[in-house]
Protein backbone atom coordinates (compact mmCIF):
# COMPACT_ATOMS: atom_id res chain seq x y z
CA UNK A 1 0.00 0.00 0.00
CA UNK A 2 1.21 3.72 -0.69
CA UNK A 3 0.54 5.84 1.98
CA UNK A 4 0.55 9.21 2.72
CA UNK A 5 0.54 10.82 6.36
CA UNK A 6 -0.31 14.40 6.71
CA UNK A 7 1.16 15.99 10.26
CA UNK A 8 3.65 12.52 9.50
CA UNK A 9 6.89 14.15 10.83
CA UNK A 10 5.26 15.15 14.48
CA UNK A 11 5.86 12.73 17.26
CA UNK A 12 2.51 10.63 16.75
CA UNK A 13 2.89 10.45 12.76
CA UNK A 14 6.51 9.13 12.94
CA UNK A 15 5.19 6.10 14.95
CA UNK A 16 2.45 5.82 12.57
CA UNK A 17 5.71 6.21 9.54
CA UNK A 18 7.69 3.15 11.20
CA UNK A 19 4.53 0.95 12.08
CA UNK A 20 3.75 1.40 7.83
CA UNK A 21 7.21 0.55 7.41
CA UNK A 22 7.43 -2.48 9.37
CA UNK A 23 5.22 -4.25 7.61
CA UNK A 24 6.59 -3.24 4.03
CA UNK A 25 4.37 -0.53 2.96
CA UNK A 26 5.48 2.74 0.75
CA UNK A 27 5.14 6.08 3.24
CA UNK A 28 5.23 9.74 2.38
CA UNK A 29 5.58 12.27 4.58
CA UNK A 30 3.76 15.60 4.03
CA UNK A 31 4.54 18.04 7.03
CA UNK A 32 5.39 21.67 7.51
CA UNK A 33 7.40 21.49 10.04
CA UNK A 34 5.69 23.70 12.44
CA UNK A 35 6.10 20.56 15.10
CA UNK A 36 7.14 18.20 13.24
CA UNK A 37 11.09 17.25 13.28
CA UNK A 38 12.43 16.59 9.68
CA UNK A 39 15.03 14.36 11.88
CA UNK A 40 12.89 12.19 12.95
CA UNK A 41 11.37 11.37 9.19
CA UNK A 42 12.56 7.66 9.02
CA UNK A 43 15.02 6.94 6.20
CA UNK A 44 13.54 5.54 3.44
CA UNK A 45 10.09 7.52 3.91
CA UNK A 46 9.76 10.58 1.18
CA UNK A 47 9.53 13.69 2.22
CA UNK A 48 7.17 16.39 0.89
CA UNK A 49 7.68 19.92 3.13
CA UNK A 50 4.06 21.42 2.88
CA UNK A 51 0.98 23.11 5.00
CA UNK A 52 -2.13 21.50 4.66
CA UNK A 53 -3.88 25.18 4.02
CA UNK A 54 -1.84 25.24 0.49
CA UNK A 55 -4.55 23.39 -1.68
CA UNK A 56 -1.99 23.28 -4.66
CA UNK A 57 1.26 21.81 -2.93
CA UNK A 58 -1.85 18.93 -1.47
CA UNK A 59 -2.91 18.81 -4.96
CA UNK A 60 0.86 18.35 -6.67
CA UNK A 61 1.65 15.76 -3.75
CA UNK A 62 -1.61 13.82 -3.80
CA UNK A 63 -1.03 14.01 -7.58
CA UNK A 64 1.81 11.43 -7.56
CA UNK A 65 -0.85 8.11 -6.66
CA UNK A 66 -1.67 7.26 -2.58
CA UNK A 67 -3.80 4.16 -1.96
CA UNK A 68 -4.54 6.01 1.79
CA UNK A 69 -4.22 9.07 3.14
CA UNK A 70 -3.43 9.28 7.50
CA UNK A 71 -4.55 12.84 8.38
CA UNK A 72 -2.51 13.78 11.74
CA UNK A 73 -2.12 17.40 11.13
CA UNK A 74 -3.85 19.27 14.07
CA UNK A 75 -3.26 21.14 16.71
CA UNK A 76 -3.97 19.35 19.89
CA UNK A 77 -4.14 21.37 22.79
CA UNK A 78 -7.80 21.86 24.57
CA UNK A 79 -6.77 24.84 26.51
CA UNK A 80 -5.11 26.65 24.17
CA UNK A 81 -8.30 25.68 21.58
CA UNK A 82 -10.42 27.77 23.96
CA UNK A 83 -8.88 31.05 23.95
CA UNK A 84 -7.43 31.28 20.08
CA UNK A 85 -10.56 28.87 18.38
CA UNK A 86 -9.75 30.50 14.88
CA UNK A 87 -6.17 29.05 15.31
CA UNK A 88 -8.18 25.49 15.49
CA UNK A 89 -10.62 26.57 13.14
CA UNK A 90 -8.41 27.15 9.77
CA UNK A 91 -6.29 24.81 10.59
CA UNK A 92 -8.25 21.51 11.89
CA UNK A 93 -11.40 22.43 9.91
CA UNK A 94 -10.37 23.67 7.05
CA UNK A 95 -7.02 22.33 6.66
CA UNK A 96 -9.40 18.95 6.80
CA UNK A 97 -11.38 20.32 4.14
CA UNK A 98 -8.62 20.88 2.16
CA UNK A 99 -7.40 17.25 2.21
CA UNK A 100 -10.49 15.95 2.24
CA UNK A 101 -11.70 17.16 -0.70
CA UNK A 102 -8.02 16.64 -2.73
CA UNK A 103 -7.80 13.23 -1.32
CA UNK A 104 -11.07 12.41 -3.26
CA UNK A 105 -10.59 14.38 -6.29
CA UNK A 106 -7.26 12.60 -6.64
CA UNK A 107 -8.89 9.09 -5.97
CA UNK A 108 -7.11 8.45 -2.97
CA UNK A 109 -10.41 7.21 -1.57
CA UNK A 110 -9.49 5.57 1.98
CA UNK A 111 -9.03 8.15 4.80
CA UNK A 112 -7.63 7.39 8.23
CA UNK A 113 -8.42 10.71 10.87
CA UNK A 114 -6.29 11.25 13.77
CA UNK A 115 -9.15 11.48 16.15
CA UNK A 116 -9.99 11.79 19.81
CA UNK A 117 -11.31 11.04 22.95
CA UNK A 118 -12.15 14.86 23.14
CA UNK A 119 -15.22 13.97 21.20
CA UNK A 120 -17.16 12.73 24.26
CA UNK A 121 -16.62 15.81 26.29
CA UNK A 122 -17.56 14.96 30.56
CA UNK A 123 -18.00 11.00 30.67
CA UNK A 124 -21.73 10.02 31.55
CA UNK A 125 -20.42 6.80 31.89
CA UNK A 126 -16.94 4.53 32.34
CA UNK A 127 -15.35 2.75 30.23
CA UNK A 128 -16.47 5.31 27.56
CA UNK A 129 -17.60 2.94 24.19
CA UNK A 130 -18.11 4.76 20.85
CA UNK A 131 -22.27 4.87 21.57
CA UNK A 132 -21.32 7.51 24.10
CA UNK A 133 -23.10 11.05 23.24
CA UNK A 134 -20.28 13.57 21.79
CA UNK A 135 -20.46 16.63 23.79
CA UNK A 136 -17.35 18.20 23.41
CA UNK A 137 -16.13 20.49 26.15
CA UNK A 138 -13.51 22.18 24.37
CA UNK A 139 -13.12 23.59 20.97
CA UNK A 140 -10.75 21.05 20.08
CA UNK A 141 -12.90 18.00 21.14
CA UNK A 142 -15.27 19.85 18.67
CA UNK A 143 -12.92 20.40 15.63
CA UNK A 144 -12.44 16.60 15.83
CA UNK A 145 -15.88 16.12 15.74
CA UNK A 146 -17.10 18.45 13.02
CA UNK A 147 -14.27 16.34 10.46
CA UNK A 148 -15.48 12.93 11.66
CA UNK A 149 -18.71 14.56 10.32
CA UNK A 150 -17.59 15.80 7.07
CA UNK A 151 -15.76 11.95 6.31
CA UNK A 152 -19.36 10.65 6.85
CA UNK A 153 -20.89 13.39 4.19
CA UNK A 154 -18.21 12.75 1.83
CA UNK A 155 -18.65 8.81 2.29
CA UNK A 156 -22.48 9.54 1.38
CA UNK A 157 -21.70 11.76 -1.41
CA UNK A 158 -18.57 10.59 -2.74
CA UNK A 159 -17.73 7.17 -1.58
CA UNK A 160 -15.09 8.06 0.31
CA UNK A 161 -14.34 5.44 2.91
CA UNK A 162 -12.56 6.10 6.62
CA UNK A 163 -11.67 5.45 9.95
CA UNK A 164 -11.86 8.05 12.83
CA UNK A 165 -9.61 6.58 15.31
CA UNK A 166 -10.05 7.75 19.07
CA UNK A 167 -6.96 8.06 20.84
CA UNK A 168 -7.58 8.48 24.69
CA UNK A 169 -4.08 9.41 26.43
CA UNK A 170 -1.01 8.78 23.85
CA UNK A 171 1.79 8.40 25.75
CA UNK A 172 5.51 6.64 25.20
CA UNK A 173 8.29 6.27 22.99
CA UNK A 174 9.41 3.63 19.83
CA UNK A 175 10.84 0.94 22.32
CA UNK A 176 13.57 0.08 19.44
CA UNK A 177 14.69 3.54 20.29
CA UNK A 178 14.48 4.69 16.51
CA UNK A 179 12.90 7.86 17.56
CA UNK A 180 15.79 10.30 18.45
CA UNK A 181 13.71 13.93 19.10
CA UNK A 182 11.33 15.00 21.17
CA UNK A 183 8.35 16.60 21.07
CA UNK A 184 8.65 20.06 21.04
CA UNK A 185 7.04 22.39 23.55
CA UNK A 186 5.25 19.41 24.91
CA UNK A 187 2.11 19.58 27.68
CA UNK A 188 1.23 16.08 28.88
CA UNK A 189 1.99 14.65 31.80
CA UNK A 190 4.21 11.91 31.20
CA UNK A 191 6.98 14.54 29.20
CA UNK A 192 6.62 17.09 32.20
CA UNK A 193 7.14 14.39 34.18
CA UNK A 194 10.05 13.60 32.34
CA UNK A 195 11.47 16.85 32.12
CA UNK A 196 11.63 17.08 36.18
CA UNK A 197 13.29 14.02 35.94
CA UNK A 198 16.02 15.34 33.93
CA UNK A 199 16.04 18.85 35.93
CA UNK A 200 14.84 20.94 32.70
CA UNK A 201 11.79 21.59 35.20
CA UNK A 202 11.87 21.97 39.05
CA UNK A 203 8.67 20.39 40.04
CA UNK A 204 5.15 19.09 38.42
CA UNK A 205 1.99 20.25 39.70
CA UNK A 206 -0.44 18.18 40.64
CA UNK A 207 -3.37 19.93 38.69
CA UNK A 208 -6.28 18.84 41.22
CA UNK A 209 -5.99 16.02 44.63
CA UNK A 210 -9.26 16.29 45.79
CA UNK A 211 -11.06 14.44 43.07
CA UNK A 212 -13.45 11.95 43.76
CA UNK A 213 -10.95 8.96 42.91
CA UNK A 214 -9.09 6.80 45.24
CA UNK A 215 -6.10 9.07 45.71
CA UNK A 216 -7.63 12.56 44.63
CA UNK A 217 -6.42 13.22 41.33
CA UNK A 218 -7.59 12.52 37.99
CA UNK A 219 -7.69 8.98 36.30
CA UNK A 220 -6.74 9.08 32.41
CA UNK A 221 -6.15 5.63 30.04
CA UNK A 222 -2.89 5.68 28.40
CA UNK A 223 -2.24 4.46 25.48
CA UNK A 224 1.03 3.82 24.23
CA UNK A 225 1.94 5.71 20.71
CA UNK A 226 3.08 2.17 19.00
CA UNK A 227 0.09 0.71 19.76
CA UNK A 228 -1.62 3.76 18.41
CA UNK A 229 0.43 3.52 15.22
CA UNK A 230 -0.41 0.10 15.19
CA UNK A 231 -3.85 0.10 14.72
CA UNK A 232 -3.41 2.82 11.70
CA UNK A 233 -1.93 -0.13 10.03
CA UNK A 234 -4.79 -2.34 10.57
CA UNK A 235 -7.52 0.28 10.06
CA UNK A 236 -6.13 1.21 6.24
CA UNK A 237 -6.26 -2.52 5.76
CA UNK A 238 -9.55 -2.86 6.90
CA UNK A 239 -11.45 -0.01 5.22
CA UNK A 240 -10.18 -0.71 1.53
CA UNK A 241 -10.61 -4.61 1.73
CA UNK A 242 -13.48 -4.34 3.62
CA UNK A 243 -15.04 -1.10 2.25
CA UNK A 244 -16.60 -0.23 5.48
CA UNK A 245 -15.93 3.35 7.83
CA UNK A 246 -15.17 2.95 11.39
CA UNK A 247 -15.03 5.10 14.40
CA UNK A 248 -13.64 3.76 17.03
CA UNK A 249 -11.85 4.28 20.58
CA UNK A 250 -8.26 3.35 20.96
CA UNK A 251 -7.13 3.09 24.74
CA UNK A 252 -5.85 0.43 27.31
CA UNK A 253 -8.99 0.25 28.81
CA UNK A 254 -6.71 0.88 32.54
CA UNK A 255 -6.94 3.84 34.19
CA UNK A 256 -3.80 5.02 36.23
CA UNK A 257 -3.87 8.07 38.31
CA UNK A 258 -1.73 11.54 38.12
CA UNK A 259 -0.05 10.13 41.39
CA UNK A 260 0.34 6.39 40.71
CA UNK A 261 2.21 8.04 37.36
CA UNK A 262 4.66 10.45 39.33
CA UNK A 263 5.45 7.58 41.55
CA UNK A 264 6.13 4.88 38.87
CA UNK A 265 8.64 7.54 37.17
CA UNK A 266 10.77 7.62 40.23
CA UNK A 267 10.52 3.92 40.67
CA UNK A 268 11.79 3.38 37.25
CA UNK A 269 13.66 6.50 36.67
CA UNK A 270 15.39 6.55 40.38
CA UNK A 271 15.14 10.43 40.34
CA UNK A 272 13.25 12.29 42.82
CA UNK A 273 10.64 14.42 40.85
CA UNK A 274 9.47 16.82 43.24
CA UNK A 275 5.71 17.39 42.87
CA UNK A 276 3.56 19.56 44.28
CA UNK A 277 -0.41 19.93 44.71
CA UNK A 278 -1.68 22.65 42.95
CA UNK A 279 -5.39 23.86 42.23
CA UNK A 280 -7.04 21.54 39.61
CA UNK A 281 -7.19 22.86 35.32
CA UNK A 282 -10.16 23.64 34.02
CA UNK A 283 -12.07 21.57 32.13
CA UNK A 284 -10.63 17.88 33.03
CA UNK A 285 -12.67 15.61 33.99
CA UNK A 286 -12.45 12.76 37.09
CA UNK A 287 -11.56 9.77 35.03
CA UNK A 288 -11.36 8.94 31.57
CA UNK A 289 -11.08 5.53 30.42
CA UNK A 290 -11.97 3.63 26.86
CA UNK A 291 -13.64 0.75 25.84
CA UNK A 292 -11.68 -0.97 23.10
CA UNK A 293 -13.99 -3.66 22.67
CA UNK A 294 -15.21 -2.51 19.22
CA UNK A 295 -11.35 -2.17 18.16
CA UNK A 296 -10.65 -5.46 19.04
CA UNK A 297 -13.58 -6.70 17.42
CA UNK A 298 -13.15 -5.11 13.91
CA UNK A 299 -9.15 -4.70 14.08
CA UNK A 300 -8.06 -7.41 16.37
CA UNK A 301 -6.40 -4.39 17.89
CA UNK A 302 -5.18 -4.47 21.74
CA UNK A 303 -3.05 -2.26 23.72
CA UNK A 304 0.34 -4.40 24.22
CA UNK A 305 2.96 -1.70 25.45
CA UNK A 306 1.05 0.13 27.55
CA UNK A 307 1.79 -0.75 30.63
CA UNK A 308 3.13 1.87 33.23
CA UNK A 309 6.82 0.20 33.12
CA UNK A 310 6.55 0.73 29.39
CA UNK A 311 5.15 3.57 28.99
CA UNK A 312 8.18 5.42 30.75
CA UNK A 313 11.04 3.46 30.35
CA UNK A 314 10.72 4.19 26.64
CA UNK A 315 9.96 7.72 27.17
CA UNK A 316 12.88 7.92 29.86
CA UNK A 317 15.56 6.68 26.99
CA UNK A 318 14.80 9.07 24.76
CA UNK A 319 15.10 12.08 27.19
CA UNK A 320 18.11 10.54 28.61
CA UNK A 321 19.46 10.60 25.14
CA UNK A 322 18.44 14.15 24.57
CA UNK A 323 19.96 15.28 27.73
CA UNK A 324 23.04 13.99 27.68
CA UNK A 325 23.75 15.10 24.04
N1 LIG B 1 -1.62 16.95 34.72
C1 LIG B 1 -1.06 17.41 35.90
N2 LIG B 1 0.01 18.22 35.81
C2 LIG B 1 0.59 18.60 34.63
C3 LIG B 1 0.00 18.12 33.43
C4 LIG B 1 -1.11 17.30 33.50
O1 LIG B 1 -1.54 17.10 36.99
O2 LIG B 1 1.56 19.37 34.65
C5 LIG B 1 -2.79 16.06 34.77
C6 LIG B 1 -4.02 16.65 34.09
O3 LIG B 1 -4.72 17.51 34.96
C7 LIG B 1 -4.79 15.39 33.72
C8 LIG B 1 -3.68 14.36 33.46
O4 LIG B 1 -2.51 14.88 34.07
O5 LIG B 1 -5.54 14.97 34.82
C9 LIG B 1 -3.41 14.16 31.97
O6 LIG B 1 -3.25 15.44 31.39
P1 LIG B 1 -2.74 15.67 29.90
O7 LIG B 1 -2.65 17.15 29.70
O8 LIG B 1 -1.51 14.87 29.66
O9 LIG B 1 -3.86 15.01 29.00
P2 LIG B 1 -5.45 15.27 28.94
O10 LIG B 1 -6.11 14.10 29.61
O11 LIG B 1 -5.84 16.61 29.40
O12 LIG B 1 -5.71 15.26 27.37
C10 LIG B 1 -5.13 14.31 26.49
C11 LIG B 1 -4.79 14.97 25.17
C12 LIG B 1 -6.06 15.46 24.49
C13 LIG B 1 -7.02 14.29 24.35
C14 LIG B 1 -7.26 13.61 25.68
C15 LIG B 1 -8.09 12.38 25.47
O13 LIG B 1 -3.88 16.05 25.38
O14 LIG B 1 -5.73 15.98 23.23
O15 LIG B 1 -6.02 13.25 26.28
O16 LIG B 1 -8.20 11.59 26.62
F1 LIG B 1 -8.18 14.72 23.87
Amino acid sequence: MKVLLFGGAGYIGTHVALAFMDRGDEVGIYDNLSSGLRSNVPDGAAFYEGDILDRARVAEVLSEGWDAAVHLAAFKAAGESMLKPEKYSENNITGSLILITECEKHDCMNFILSSSAATYGEPQYLPIDEKHPNDPTNYYGYTKLAIEENLKWYSKLRGMRFAALRYFNAAGYDTEGRMLGLERNPANLLPIIMECACGIRKQIGIFGTDYDTPDGTCIRDYVHVSDLAEAHVLAAKYISEEKENLIVNLGSEKGISVKEMVEAARRITGKEIPAVDSPRRAGDPARLVASSALAHEKLGWTARKSDVDTLISSTWMVYQKNVSK
